[in-house]
């Protein structure tokens, strides 16, 4: 297994490659002052709001929010994990990629050969339900075309202890590594020699986003149980980040400008099958967050689409909180609950694609089922239920990121429990508003002075590299001085540190996503862009006010315990 890529051969590769070489081979830039400029590969658009700093080595598109260095556009647009995109980068300076623990491992070619026997595997399957007929007839009495099978590489693997083994000698430790073949088990295999995990089903392929096979799931033909078999998972497959179907869907998903999450493989292929492209499906897991990041970077609004029984609300709510965070102004999620017993499979089936389009449009947008799931058991005619419900929908509508979709979610909550809950607006039922404290509507409204002073460090670190007497670091009793004091040292001891390399330093931490809006964010609620004199006006201005609250707090400290002090004095008076 080879360890993870030092930090500092990230930094080089970042600081030896120039972002608008790497965009501008994919996505034609116009210079336009001190940025580069193009309509934005990542959303529709007929304005260029899509600017690449070379100076920060950092692209943002003022459209859609997206932003980062060399090595996340490729993530973002070629679809590569991390360690491809540095792998590319550095392939284009002519440097190999060292790993930590020494040896110089170049991790392309460690999983390449995986990949290519995966893909050789599901091209045999896919030969062996050629002359299979009771998978073909299994297929059709699924109402599948043969070209709706090949589009998803619908395979047979067949009803053999060692079919593959034979069909791949040698590879038989990339065909345990990969989940093909399995050790040792009680199922009356020879316990020495290494087993075929799938045998007599019909193989789903699952590809990665670049449409390599990264794993697969069987379903048998007759009633055996389990119903459907999945790879385990492997150096390739990590069920909880991958999407099946997603390869086939993405172009279709974003001519319809949304996708639809569905829980079976069959409902994948059967709705492809009746000309309903746009759909992928978890792996058996529920939706996590990171599928609804990775389904938002395609298309702006997710339909989940679950069965209408007892476990499908439940799956659908876990859908609903991991989405909250990841919705954003321009992104939007809708739930559809299907009538019992049904799945788009035996919606489309019974109904074909004008059925299920009809359920379709009685989708639910995530908002109103959030406040209709927590309404379904409180009294709203009652005063106490309408607190009840705001007690509970404050916590969830608060893990939405700042912006206009989170005000009109906290408008319906006020509409439906007849109070408004900010100041200033009419009220017309409320004797008495819940506060917001001011902390909250400072970071509502503006950038608190600790985030000022981080956004600059980020987005001028070689300006605040040069300023003498601010080395001293804030009181780390205020929030965020951690991380302000990490940021600061930093690039002290390294003046020429980009904001790309700042970002992609942390990208492995909690902070991570916050530090990316930060380095994207104007400073002034204007948008007007912060020149390098003002740059050094505001750090000075937000350190200020920071060391000044921290003599406070610090004093506030001395108070209280020269008090306490002479409490305990006088007590032994
Ligand atoms: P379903 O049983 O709803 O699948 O399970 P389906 O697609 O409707 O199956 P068909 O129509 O009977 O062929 C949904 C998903 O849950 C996972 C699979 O990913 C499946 O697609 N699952 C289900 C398993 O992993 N194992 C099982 O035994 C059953
Ligand atoms: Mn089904």
């Amino acid at each position: 297994m080879a360890g993870k890529i030092p930090q500092h051969f990230i930094d080089e590769v970042l600081a030896r490659t120039d972002i608008v070489d790497v965009i501008d081979a994919r996505v034609t830039l116009k210079k336009q002052g001190n940025s580069h400029k193009a309509c934005c590969p990542f959303h529709n658009e007929k304005t260029a709001s899509f600017n690449v700093s070379q100076q920060k080595q950092f692209y943002h598109c003022f459209g859609c929010g997206q932003s980062g260095s060399a090595i996340s556009f490729l993530m973002e647009y070629e679809n590569m994990h991390f360690v491809d995109a540095i792998e590319h980068l550095a392939e284009n300076l002519g440097l190999s990629v060292p790993r930590e623990g020494g040896d110089l491992v170049r991790p392309h070619n460690e999983s390449k050969p995986l990949y290519e026997l995966l893909d050789a595997v599901s091209q045999y399957f896919q030969q062996q339900l050629k002359t299979h007929t009771p998978a073909i007839e299994y297929l059709k009495n699924r109402g599948l075309s043969g070209d709706i099978a090949h589009r998803f590489g619908i395979g047979y693997a067949p009803d053999s202890w060692d079919a593959l083994n034979k069909q791949f000698p040698e590879r038989e430790s990339e065909l345990i590594k990969t989940g093909m073949l399995k050790t040792s088990d009680k199922e009356g295999a020879s316990k020495d020699r290494a087993y075929q995990r799938f045998r007599d089903r019909v193989m789903f392929p699952i590809k990665d986003r670049r449409g390599r096979v990264i794993a697969f799931g069987g379903r048998v033909m007759g009633n055996s149980e389990p119903k459907y078999l999945n790879s385990p998972e492997t150096p390739l497959f990590h069920k909880g980040s991958e999407l099946y179907g997603l390869y086939e869907a993405r172009k279709a998903s974003q001519d319809a400008g949304n996708v639809i999450v569905v829980e079976g493989y069959m409902d994948v292929v059967a709705l492809a099958q009746h000309g309903i492209e746009n759909s992928v499906a978890t792996l058996g897991t529920a939706a996590n967050q990171q599928h609804s990041e990775i389904l938002f970077k395609i298309v702006p609004n997710i339909v989940f689409c679950f069965d209408g029984d007892n476990a499908g609300r439940k799956a659908a709510w876990r859908a609903l909180v991991a989405t909250l965070p990841a919705l954003q102004d321009g992104r939007d999620a809708h739930f559809l609950f299907l009538p019992d017993g049904e799945d788009p499979d035996t919606v489309v089936s019974s109904s074909g694609a004008a059925g299920f389009n009809d359920l379709l449009s009685t989708r639910v947008p995530i908002i109103d089922y959030l406040y209709e799931h927590l309404a379904a058991d409180i009294d709203m005619n009652s005063i106490g239920g309408k607190a009840q419900l705001a007690d509970k929908a404050k916590p969830l509508l608060n893990t939405l990121q700042n912006g206009v979709y989170k005000q009109l979610a906290y408008r319906r909550l006020e509409s439906l429990i007849g109070i408004s809950l900010n100041s200033g607006s009419t009220r017309p039922y409320s004797p008495r508003p819940l506060k917001q404290s001011p902390l909250r509507k400072q970071r509502d409204e503006g950038l608190t002075q600790m985030s000022r002073a981080v956004l600059i460090v980020l987005q001028h670190p070689r300006v605040v590299a040069c300023l003498e007497g601010e080395k001293e670091p804030v009181n780390t009793e205020i929030r965020g001085a951690n991380i302000l004091n990490q940021l600061i040292s930093d690039i002290q001891a390294e003046p020429t540190v980009t904001t790309a390399m700042i970002l992609e330093r942390r990208r492995e931490l909690p902070e991570y996503g916050h530090l990316s809006r930060l380095a994207i964010r104007p400073l002034y609620p204007d948008g007007r862009e912060l020149d390098d004199d003002s740059a050094v006006a505001e750090f000075k201005h937000a350190m200020d006010q920071l060391r000044k609250r921290s003599d406070r707090k610090h004093s506030s400290q001395v108070d209280q315990s020269s008090r306490r002090g002479l409490l305990s004095r006088r007590r032994s008076d």
